[in-house]
């Protein structure tokens, strides 16, 4: 299976002023770029050439596993973003203030977290395995989908990330990172796996190129009665 670069979902200049156009044309078009190259490139003729990106990444080690998991984040990532200003869910709103207090607080410890990861990672809101909200931070292409934990809305804290635009200010990029945050997309998420976890009925993943159908698809998998 080749994999492809997905087009970013909004225009390249539509981020301004808070990413530039050419903070997206470097991150998207060469290091996002880059990791699905060198990943099509390492598994050709190899057993993952035709296993899905994230069988890829259940099973992968090393190089492999980097550019897979890249990939991945970075699909994801982009989506984290949007170019209007969106608000939680009120489900999701419930669930962040009976979780961390209000969402201003867990924008607090998101960004703390965030800036506080030492090196090149993610910053994550996450349904971890208790099917709680928690903030979790990943190292270099570690991902919460290793662990089948479900993303809800990811901020890349690779320096690549930010470093046009804010050079090493780590914590600049953040503030502005909320005026970016795509919660329409991580409410949708939240209110799939809602769904996901009433029998009988099956979260709507309607669009191929959403990295979510492939996160539900391995759900529902893995809840599959085994023969
Ligand atoms: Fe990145």
């Amino acid at each position: 299976m080749k994999h492809t670069l997905p087009e970013l979902p909004y225009d390249i200049d539509a981020l301004e002023p808070y990413l530039s156009a050419e903070t997206l044309q470097y991150h998207h078009g060469k290091h996002h770029a880059g990791y699905v190259n060198n990943l099509n490139a390492l598994i050709e003729g190899t057993e993952y050439e035709e296993l899905s990106l994230e069988q890829i990444i259940h099973q992968s080690e090393g190089a492999i596993f980097n550019n897979a998991a890249q990939t991945f984040n970075h699909n994801f990532y982009w989506h984290s973003l949007s170019p209007t200003p969106t608000e939680p869910s009120q489900p999701l709103k419930r669930a962040i203030d009976d979780t961390f207090g209000s969402l201003e607080a867990f924008k607090e410890a998101f960004s703390q977290a965030a800036i506080g990861l030492f090196g090149s990672g993610w910053c994550w809101l996450v349904l971890n395995a208790h099917e709680q909200l928690e903030i979790i931070t990943t190292s270099n292409a570690h991902t919460p989908i290793e662990h089948y934990q479900t993303p809800l809305l990811v901020c890349d804290v690779w320096e690549h990330a930010y470093y046009i635009d804010y050079r090493n200010a780590r914590a600049d990029y953040l503030e502005k990172f909320w005026a970016l945050a795509n919660w329409d997309h991580a409410s949708a998420i939240f209110a799939d796996k809602e769904h996901l976890n009433q029998p009988g009925i099956l979260p709507p993943c309607n669009n191929p190129d959403d990295p979510l159908c492939d996160i539900i698809d391995d759900m529902l998998h893995q809840n599959e009665p085994s023969t």
